[in-house]
């Protein structure tokens, strides 16, 4: 090519020529994520909007008669149900009298206590609660996070899935994520007809070595309700809430529907939380004009209203459309932040993968694991991606070391430790074994050995070796037609030589008895102990105070893959 000088005709040409920088920018996989423009009118806008209502609130003879500048009788089904159910009607008025700022500042003040936030955000508005995030940047809203969680102790939930739906894989995968530190450990499938055997894999996989995480299997809404009626699971997350009354019809549900359904589970001791999240109405084709956070603001008040103990919200499924405009990832955060803020156990999202780029990934992922919530993330994948039947997530099993890492660098407990290979050998082992002798005992298809092995070994499905399908299907419909419950996989495991194991999930089904996993963020312990924000009540009150990893937490936190010996530098400890 021929020199040109600045000004030139040419020189307009070689203006299209893209420098190397650029080049190097364009392949970051950056670039591959979507990004749009606001464009309120349809609710493609994450939290400032022109199109949300002002806030205000007219009590008359202890009835809301206006709320967020609509009357009564212009009520749509989500109004009336929170002005009804969520909102406090005594102290309303007096609470959005308070300005939106100062209510902010109480969220982040660590003089004010949270019992003290929570008596007056009992009374505030969608639009009220809007207007106060609104004030709020990032920092802040970490701030209210880590003191507005209900649980003192920050856990984490972990997808147990296999692109093959198999049940082994699924077993080993339980054992392991709850050897690694999980809380809750979930599955859903890819061919529906197999759920009874993943779910009772899942149960029994998540009760070797210390045992205690909680197991839910997402499927339509009878099933779940029945296997977990049933006992082959513990808790249900995935009751949907929209903040929209067009879209929640859309889903032939309204909020009562969903709040009988929450009263069935409750009925039996099963833990339960609804799910929403930014950006579920502008993806299902009606926001009718509101922003994101102004109507999952609205979703939270359902559940409050309903009076489940939590929700899962961070947008999840959805998190590529609040990821894709401004703030939108502010606006995530903060609807974690109202769920905690009106006391409600959070399951923080960071599960459905959004970008392509890993510092973004890890940015997305911080605002709730710096500050630590009920669940910091509402589902890491503890297999490969490929075997997420949820679609991807966030952060996988290929992240374990990175994770821990982040932990130990920034000394916040997001829930996980490292464990020495020898040791999840063997409790995926011990899962095989035990999944093997319960399938043997209960007359389902046979799981050899050479399965075993294969799967103890494994990263991913793709190193197993397949399953006759059908077979299992069948087995699955004779688990659902005999009627197989919990305590027959207890009975199952005692008579196999599983006692260990049987005694565990004997623990986790007790609690249904005592109710004690209703109770807000409850979890069992690693001793099989219920956890919650009744016995482990946050008590951040600022610098000194609140949870900090310590002791013997601290001192697993600091184990990783490779850390050099003091004492002798040659010898790497585990
Ligand atoms: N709003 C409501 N429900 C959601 N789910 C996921 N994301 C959202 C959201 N933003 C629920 C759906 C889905 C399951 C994984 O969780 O029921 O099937
Ligand atoms: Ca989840």
């Amino acid at each position: 090519m021929t020199a040109v000088s600045p000004g030139s005709v040419s020189a307009q040409t070689t203006q299209k020529r893209q420098s190397d920088r650029t080049k190097v920018l364009e392949d970051r996989p950056v670039n591959l994520d979507g990004f749009v423009e606001e464009w309120p009118e349809v609710g493609m806008v994450a939290l400032d909007s022109a199109f949300d209502p002002e806030p205000s609130v007219r009590v008359v003879d202890g009835v809301i008669v206006e709320m967020d500048g609509r009357a009564r009788a212009d009520f749509d089904f989500i109004d009336q149900f929170i002005a009804d159910h969520a909102i406090d009607v005594a102290t309303t008025e007096q609470s959005m009298a308070i300005p939106a700022v100062e209510i902010a500042r109480m969220l982040v003040d660590p003089h004010v206590s949270r019992d003290e936030v929570i008596a007056v955000t009992g009374g505030l508005t969608p639009a009220k609660l809007l207007e106060v995030m609104k004030t709020m940047n990032i920092v802040e809203i970490m701030m209210g996070i880590q003191k507005m969680r209900a649980r003192r102790t920050p856990a984490n939930q972990a997808h147990c899935t296999s692109a093959r739906d198999n049940p082994l894989q699924v077993a080993c995968e339980a054992a392991e994520a709850s050897l690694r530190g999980f809380s809750e450990v979930e599955t859903t499938l890819g061919v529906v007809r197999y759920a009874p055997l993943v779910a009772m894999a899942l149960q029994i996989g998540s009760q070797v070595g210390t045992g205690g995480p909680l197991t839910q299997c997402a499927l339509e809404e009878a099933t779940e309700l029945e296997l977990g009626m049933r006992g082959i699971t513990a808790y249900a997350e995935t009751i949907s809430v929209y903040g929209t009354e067009s879209v929640f019809v859309d889903g032939d549900d309204t909020p009562w529907s969903k709040a009988f359904l929450a009263a069935a589970y409750a009925s039996r001791g099963i833990k339960m939380r609804f799910t929403s999240g930014t950006g579920s109405e502008v993806q299902m084709g009606n926001a009718e004009g509101r922003s994101m956070l102004y109507l999952e603001i609205r979703c939270i008040l359902v559940a409050k209203g309903a009076g489940v103990q939590g929700l899962q919200n961070g947008s999840i499924s959805c998190i590529g459309v609040p990821g894709a405009v401004p703030a939108g990832i502010r606006a995530v955060a903060a609807e974690n932040l109202v769920a905690s803020a009106v006391d409600l156990e959070c399951a923080s999202g960071n599960d459905q993968s959004f970008s392509h780029s890993p510092m973004r990934r890890t940015a997305r992922l911080l605002p709730q694991m710096m500050p630590g919530t009920d669940f910091i993330t509402s589902g890491y994948s503890a297999t490969p991606n490929y075997d997420n039947m949820f679609a991807g997530s966030n952060v996988d099993a290929e992240d374990f070391d990175d994770f821990n890492t982040i932990q130990r660098d920034l000394q916040i407990d997001g829930g996980l430790r490292h464990v020495n290979e020898a040791e999840i050998l063997a409790v995926r082992r011990r899962a095989g074994k035990a999944l093997q002798a319960v399938f043997r005992y209960l007359d389902l298809p046979a799981i050899s050995d050479a399965e075993i092995e294969a799967a103890v070994y494994a990263h991913g499905s793709r190193e197993l070796i397949p399953r006759d399908v059908l077979e299992d299907l069948k087995g699955a419909q004779q688990v659902m037609d005999r009627n197989v419950t919990g305590l027959d996989l207890v009975k199952a495991l005692e008579s196999t030589g599983f006692s260990d194991i049987a005694e565990n999930l004997l623990a986790v089904l007790r609690q249904r008895v005592s109710g004690d996993l209703l109770h807000t963020s409850a979890i069992m312990t690693r001793d099989l102990k219920p956890l919650s924000a009744v016995n482990d009540r946050n008590d951040y009150a600022g610098p000194g105070t609140g949870y900090r990893p310590s002791g013997a937490r601290w001192e697993e936190m600091k184990r990783l893959r490779h850390v050099t010996s003091a004492e002798n530098p040659e010898l790497e400890v585990e």
